[in-house]
């Protein structure tokens, strides 16, 4: 009899992965830098769901080259099917005869990935901090994984992985190091480096980087890893914060699962603030500011090991439940440690993004739903703060109308349930409501909750009430600055005395709402007086760029020219493009041409598309 195929949930991959299982993967690798490729092979063991119904196995693959196909141990026919964008060239490998419900197949696939793999970053030495060694690094999330090889493409999969690495460089991977067998020396100089994943995870969370990398403590259970030259600084930056907060989180859902919680600072053209790979989070070094005031993103990647890593989106579509929660429980994280008040800070902070980000798509835009749809979309489009800030506005909503005592005791039974599993939000509601039945006054005020508004409605959800404690100043000074030229105010450099980097950003962003720009020589007055420009913390020196910009003033153009070929952060790149075009597009042009090859594929390809309407990849 034949069994019922789940119908897929996820429609961003190809791959008929509601037949056929990944349980395991084993990633054989030799990273070879003169040629930019990875060469190896993959090895996926497939339960089948079904019974003898499908002989064909459809995996996600873009831009590989396939060499053969084996089915345990023979080889077996394989082809690729037309490409269908942006999801790519799926391969479909045929079976000879079907297999019965839960047999396992083991399916060999020899790789090379492409220069058009949209998942690795290749550096020359001169492209790294101490220009020495080449250096490469992957970035998976959201649908990069199949570039490097092929696989189930979708969180909605999980599996443990295997990785033997070769590289005439250090590694680093999404898995535990392999001890006793770690860095066993081959010959070309060259070294194997074996890792292990214990703990089943879906392909976005695959990870790999090699390079001049060495490692220093920052806690019991944690290392930075980067290059040499810049240790000691990045030890310094995360050293006091790293084991606090997993202490703190620990007490918030339940102990950490994967064993050790390292951090890799990579070089400046990582595109994002941090990627939450399991064992090992990777983090732009733009985080290191020297005031330790960046280390919220530390909170953040530490907080997927939980949301994201253990309990998962579905599919993209469902996002929200990966990034809302982490932002929910990075907060809390703050709030454990610095105070309750500073969770409000962020949120406030986070808010501001939010109206940004709706602002910038339009507020019936359909990726400012919580639930998206996604059928025919590239994820990497959708991207931006909404399913951050309205998802952890909506916990902090259910947190508000439960009550916070009772929502503390929600958080390690939800992921308890979907510990090691995916889950889209209609899961999360039935969830929610049924662990709160028992107790009326709590149903009750979930009885309120306008559910369909909050996943289907496009827009901003409603503000809540934050505590503005440690707004309040800079909001004074910043009225302060709006009443000028005209009033009486005198900037001095006493007026940020001890205020932190975040509260600065959040006074910088305040000018930027002005309706009335500033005028350029109050812009320059300010840049001068409380000593931004020159500021260490990149986040400072971004926005005061943003306010120059805005303000027209001409002479920033240089600077601004200059911070965007030392950073590939996204966050700053893309709205430091937008606006360096409306004030000079032809410095803004030409910069991105001197810069290209310095960022990162996906980072190129959303400028490109930024500054010019199209797609490079
Ligand atoms: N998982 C994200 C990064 C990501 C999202 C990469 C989607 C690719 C596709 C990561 O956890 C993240 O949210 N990073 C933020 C940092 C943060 C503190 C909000 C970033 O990169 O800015
Ligand atoms: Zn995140």
């Amino acid at each position: 009899m034949a069994t019922g195929i789940a119908p897929a949930r996820d429609p961003n991959t190809l791959s008929n992965y509601t037949t056929w299982i990944c349980t395991h993967t084993t990633a054989n690798f030799d990273i070879i830098f003169d040629q930019k490729r990875l060469v190896g092979s993959v090895v996926h063991k497939f339960r089948s769901a079904t019974d003898s119904v499908s002989q064909e196995i459809i995996l996600d693959c873009n831009h590989v080259a396939i060499g053969d196909v084996k089915i345990d141990g023979k080889p077996s026919d394989w082809e690729l099917l037309p490409p269908l964008e942006p999801y790519g060239t799926a391969l479909k490998i045929r079976l000879e005869q079907g297999v019965k419900l839960n047999d396992i197949v083991e399916v060999e696939i020899s790789v090379q990935t492409t220069e058009k793999c949209t998942a690795l970053q290749w550096l020359t030495p001169a492209q790294t901090s101490n220009m020495k060694h080449p250096y490469m690094f992957s970035q998976c999330q959201a649908i990069h994984a199949r570039s490097i090889f092929p696989c189930q493409d979708t969180p909605d999969v999980k599996c443990t992985i295997d990785f033997n690495i070769t590289s005439p460089l250090p590694v680093i991977a999404s898995g535990l190091p392999v001890r006793d067998s770690l860095g066993e020396p081959l010959s070309h100089g060259k070294t194997i480096y074996r890792f292990h994943q214990r703990v089943p995870i879906p392909s976005y969370l695959f990870a790999l980087a090699s390079g001049d990398i060495s490692e220093a403590a920052i806690g019991p259970r944690s290392v930075v890893a980067t290059s040499p030259d810049k240790l000691r600084e990045c030890q310094w930056e995360l050293e006091a914060d790293t084991e606090k907060f997993i202490g703190a989180i620990e007490k918030i859902v339940y102990p950490y699962a994967w064993g050790e919680y390292n951090v890799l600072i990579l070089p400046p053209s990582f595109p994002y603030g941090g990627m939450e790979n399991p064992i090992f989070t990777f983090a732009t070094p733009s985080i290191i500011s020297k005031d330790r005031e960046n280390v919220d993103v530390i909170a953040h990647e530490l907080a997927h090991s939980w949301s994201g890593n253990l309990v998962t989106n579905a599919s993209w579509e469902h996002f929200w439940l990966n990034e809302g929660w982490t932002t929910y429980l990075e907060r809390r994280i703050l709030a454990a440690v610095h105070g309750e008040s500073y969770r409000h800070f962020s949120a406030i902070i986070g808010w501001k993004a939010l109206t940004d980000s709706v602002n910038h798509f339009g507020h019936n835009h359909e990726f400012t739903k919580l639930i998206t749809d996604l059928k025919g979309k590239d994820p990497d489009d959708a991207f931006s703060s909404i399913p951050y800030e309205k998802g952890f506005n909506f916990l902090f909503h259910v947190e508000t109308l439960v009550g916070k005592q009772k929502f503390d005791s929600f958080i390690p039974h939800y992921f308890t349930v979907f510990k090691g599993k995916s889950l889209d939000s209609y899961e999360f509601k039935a969830t929610l409501v049924e662990f709160f039945r028992s107790d009326t006054e709590a149903s009750k005020a979930l009885d309120t909750l306008d559910w369909d508004t909050w996943f289907y409605a496009p827009g901003l959800p409603p503000k809540p009430q934050f505590d503005t404690s440690l707004v309040d100043v800079v909001y004074d000074l910043s009225r302060k600055w709006q009443s000028l030229p005209g009033s009486s105010f005198k900037p001095q450099p006493d007026d940020i005395k001890g205020l932190t980097a975040n509260q600065i950003v959040v006074f910088l962003e305040q000018i930027l709402l002005f309706e009335r720009p500033l005028a350029p020589e109050l812009s320059k007055t300010m840049g001068d007086v409380y000593g931004l420009a020159k500021s260490e913390n990149i986040e400072v020196a971004n926005l005061y760029f943003q306010v120059c910009l805005k303000a027209g003033d001409d002479s920033i153009v240089d600077s601004t020219a200059e911070l965007l070929g030392r950073i590939g952060r996204m966050k700053f790149v893309r709205p430091l493009y937008r606006s360096l075009q409306k004030v000079n597009r032809p410095v803004a042009i030409s910069t991105f041409e001197k810069y290209q090859d310095f960022y990162h594929p996906i980072c190129r390809a959303m400028v490109e598309k930024d500054l010019f309407g199209k797609k490079a990849i």
